[in-house]
């Protein structure tokens, strides 16, 4: 029996989540659904903590963990997220960040230029450094002299480990962006390990960015990318990006994954969207492609792929949330999606 750890969360994640777990349910695996309704930021907010240590060990023996959103506008520090899902990548060491990106339906895409919509590439983002590794420290806080440090911590193993991984998927190119022209030490060592691991695979095509030319490179011509590989702030920024060229942020999907052991985290690209939420017109999509992604990743390749049929079917009649131009709720989309599997 295969067991999936289920995190709805905060505001629109246990919305979308419902219709990701109906779709799963409808496809009769032999599934086990353990879930975590009460690692919310109303947990937290009462307890002082959301995800206890006996949560995280059970999540730990699980063979995989589907989840919504997490955040709320009371919580405005970081320690929320970083108790649940910062916690749940570093202690986890889901060290790859996966979060591909192929336009879903040619009317979908934000730009002009026909040639130039078919984007299908991978952000690969590092998950367990950088700027998200809450080294630093304050200095008279709150007063006039205050100082702030938020260390970038790049290390050989996470560095080397996360390049290696992008090339491991790549399927003709590896575009590796970073900021080394301003970032002194931790760019010297992305680059190195980059122009290593470059030589060690001349049958591919490789090509470097600085993130203020990616962004730019990637909306003039995103159809050039394959494998992005990113550190964990600048692979937030770009995906968000590279969702948003491929059909919006309500479709995209991403595992957080050991490398080593395939373990996995899965879970939309999207936030909580506090703005829609208990409106019953979240996209369900990028909830549903993720939980499809962790069929494939637990062997059940072929339901997998009728969930992304349904997907397309669906969208291609136009049966979509008002974020893709259509006048559906979530419950619709996610029924219109079962109707056609
Ligand atoms: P967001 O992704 O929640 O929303 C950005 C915009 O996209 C909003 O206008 C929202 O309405 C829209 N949107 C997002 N998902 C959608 C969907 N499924 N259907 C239709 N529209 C959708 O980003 P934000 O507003 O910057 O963040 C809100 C909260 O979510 C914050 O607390 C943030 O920290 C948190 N967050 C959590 C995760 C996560 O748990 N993985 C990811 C991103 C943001
Ligand atoms: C994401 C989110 C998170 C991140 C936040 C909620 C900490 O934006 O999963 O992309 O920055 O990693
Ligand atoms: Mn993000």
């Amino acid at each position: 029996m295969t067991t999936i750890a289920v995190i709805p969360g905060d505001g629109i994640g246990p919305e979308v989540v419902e219709q990701a777990l109906d779709t799963v349910e409808a496809l009769g695996l032999d599934l086990d659904f353990e879930r975590f309704d009460h690692v919310n930021a109303e947990t937290f907010l009462s307890e002082g903590t959301a995800l206890s240590d006996a949560d995280f060990d059970r999540i730990r023996k699980t063979d995989g963990v589907l989840l919504g959103a997490v955040g709320d506008a009371r919580l405005t520090h970081t320690d929320y997220a970083r108790s649940v899902l910062l916690r749940l990548r570093f202690d986890l060491d889901l060290y790859v960040n996966y979060r591909p990106a192929k336009l879903l339906n040619d009317r979908l895409s934000p730009l002009r230029d026909e040639t130039r919509r078919a984007i299908d590439c991978v952000v690969v983002r590092e998950n367990t450094e950088g700027l998200y590794a809450g080294v630093g420290g304050v200095l008279r806080p709150e007063t006039p002299y205050e100082m702030t440090m938020d260390a970038e911590i790049n290390t050989h193993h996470g560095v080397s480990r996360i390049i290696d991984y992008a090339f491991s998927i790549a399927r003709r190119s590896v575009c590796m962006v970073d900021k080394s022209n301003a970032v002194r030490f931790g760019g010297r060592l992305w680059q190195r390990h980059w122009r290593e691991a470059a030589d060690r695979h001349p049958h591919l095509e490789t090509s470097h960015l600085y993130v203020d030319a990616a962004v730019m490179k990637l909306v003039e011509d995103p159809t050039r990318y394959d494998v992005i590989v990113a550190n964990n702030s600048h692979g937030d920024i770009l995906s968000d990006l590279t969702s948003q060229l491929a059909g919006g942020l309500g479709t995209s999907i991403s595992a957080n994954i050991n490398g080593d052991t395939g373990f996995g985290l899965y879970e939309p690209v999207h936030g909580t969207a506090p703005d829609i939420a208990g409106q019953g017109v979240a996209n369900p999509i990028g909830a549903i492609l993720s939980a499809a992604l962790m069929l494939e990743r637990l062997g059940h390749a072929e339901q997998a792929g009728a969930v992304r049929r349904a997907v397309d079917e669906v969208i291609e009649a136009g049966r979509t949330t008002p974020d893709l131009g259509g006048t559906l709720g979530t419950r619709d989309v996610g029924a219109a999606i079962r109707a056609a599997l």
